[in-house]
């Protein structure tokens, strides 16, 4: 039984179709690392999984809410899928616990002294307890995007979506992040990750798709893919990749 399922969606911009009849189901716990050319697509198919764009055809549906129905009930949507960008975001005015309290109080009407026990417990989870009080500007960028992830599991989800989360860090705040993104894939958490980072993709992803031109145009388990990739077009991505 699958948690999130995309049933033949298509997309595009205007005349541009930037998705292609994408077909991808993900059974829970799942972590499907996202790869390809800059413009095949791979943000977009995120941002159509929890509604941030619609689709023209298709459908999609996540832990039995259905995402293209013009009536899904998108705040319930938001709870169940969460969904964390290159960029984080956060309120440059409150601290990390209240950038966190802000979104449980306002998205799901938490009472403000839960909602501090609920924030306090995620920045645990991504190894910033001692960083509460601190403001955005007092934080690492690696920190910053550890709340950012903090903020979007104190909702809960049961889909975690990461769109290149560590493109704009220093390659050693690199690492702590995708720690954080491990200790969530080997908590069961289930994932669609788009990532720049192959090893990452290698060792933690159950399965890598690789998007060219809106299509799903290879995909398999990483160690086959990136071993023996079938493609012209995946050969000639994993040679300048690695
Ligand atoms: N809001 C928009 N309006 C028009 N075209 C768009 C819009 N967003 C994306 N596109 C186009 O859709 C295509 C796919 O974009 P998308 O952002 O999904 O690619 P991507 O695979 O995430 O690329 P990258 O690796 O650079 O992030 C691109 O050609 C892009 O120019
Ligand atoms: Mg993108």
């Amino acid at each position: 039984m699958s948690i999130v399922t995309l049933n033949s969606v298509s997309k595009s911009y205007g005349t541009v179709p930037v998705l292609r009849e994408v077909s991808l189901a993900l059974t829970p716990g799942e972590v499907v690392a996202l790869i390809g050319r800059s413009g095949s697509g791979k943000s977009t198919l995120l941002r159509c999984v929890n509604a941030l764009e619609r689709v023209q055809s298709g459908k999609i549906v996540v832990d039995g809410i259905e995402v293209t129905s013009p009536s899904a009930d998108l705040r319930k949507l938001r709870q169940t899928v969460g969904i964390v960008f290159q960029s984080y975001n956060l309120f440059p005015h409150y601290t990390a616990e209240g950038n966190i309290t802000i979104a449980l109080t306002v998205v799901k009407k938490v009472p403000k002294r839960e909602a501090v026990e609920i924030a306090r417990a995620a920045l645990e989870r991504v190894g910033l307890a001692d960083k509460a009080a601190s403001f955005p500007h007092q934080l690492s960028g690696g920190q910053q995007q550890r709340v950012s992830i903090a903020r979007s599991l104190a909702l809960s989800p049961k889909v975690m979506l990461f769109d290149e989360v560590t493109s704009a860090l220093d390659p050693e705040l690199k690492d702590e992040v995708l720690g954080v993104m491990e200790g969530l894939a080997a908590g069961g958490m289930t994932m669609i990750l788009v990532t720049h980072e192959m090893t990452f993709a290698r060792d933690v992803a159950h399965r890598v798709v690789f998007m060219h031109g809106g299509r799903i145009h290879e995909e398999g388990p990483p160690k086959k893919l990136f071993s023996a990739p079938e493609t012209p077009e995946l050969k000639q991505f994993i040679k300048r990749i690695f």
